[in-house]
């Protein structure tokens, strides 16, 4: 994925992003994943925040920030939190996912619904999750990820060169976030329609050393 290609998409997704994208994709997959953020108060961040569909359901005594590289998608969550008061929501700003402007261990939770598979390089951007995760917190992922076989394995790699103008990439596999991660696996879940998101539910262990360091 290029980042040239990824403004131009969402410059054109945005206006009608949450009637199409926004509502195709799992709901079920948005609710499981601020479910894990509330159940405990503290900061949370969403990475790929987009149109904020997602921040009314955080809880009112979490302190949520998100960031997103895609001005115009940004532009309507910024006008979404102000139209509904939420005041959970602290800070929308834009910011490359791949270069956090966070402190280390600054959030207790942080949820990515989504985005792993539309952003550029992954592994990068699954390192700066870890790093501003405190030690013992929560980090989910919303995704869809390659089948290992069969038909829809077929279909991923016959899409895969039409990525950039997907806006998506369609044949990545898990593996290519969890390689990259001392994440801990909590638990997966397979996600409708028809199982084509995954739920991955990772932990920072508390006596965290990344792998650079090891
Ligand atoms: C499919 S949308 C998901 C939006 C939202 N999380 C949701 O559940 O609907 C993917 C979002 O990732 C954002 N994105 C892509 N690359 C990014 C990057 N490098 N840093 C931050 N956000 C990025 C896009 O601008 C877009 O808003």
């Amino acid at each position: 994925m290029q980042l040239e290609y990824i403004l131009k998409s969402y410059a054109r997704y945005a206006p009608v992003y949450d009637q199409t994208f926004g509502w195709m994709l799992s709901f079920r997959g948005r609710s499981m994943a601020v479910g894990v953020a509330n159940r405990r108060p503290g900061k949370v961040l969403e990475v790929g925040v987009g149109t904020g569909i997602s921040l009314r359901y955080y809880r009112k005594d979490h302190e949520v920030h998100g960031i997103d590289i895609s001005p115009d998608m940004l532009a309507i969550a910024q006008r979404r939190v102000r139209k509904k008061n939420l005041t959970q929501v602290s800070s929308l700003r834009i910011m490359d996912a791949r270069a956090l402007e966070f402190e280390n261990e600054t959030f207790d939770c942080i949820v990515a619904a989504y985005v792993m598979s539309v952003v550029p390089e992954p592994a990068k951007v699954i390192s700066e999750i870890e790093r501003v995760c405190k030690p013992g917190g929560d980090v989910v992922i919303v995704n869809h990820f390659a089948a290992e076989k069969g038909f829809r394995r077929h279909l991923e790699t016959l899409l895969a060169p039409f990525s950039n103008k997907l806006g998506w990439r369609p044949d990545m596999p898990a593996e290519e976030i969890l390689s990259h991660t001392g994440l801990q696996e909590v638990r997966r879940y397979t996600l409708p329609p028809f199982g084509l998101f995954t739920l991955l539910h990772l932990r920072k262990p508390m006596e965290f050393r990344g792998l650079l360091e090891s």
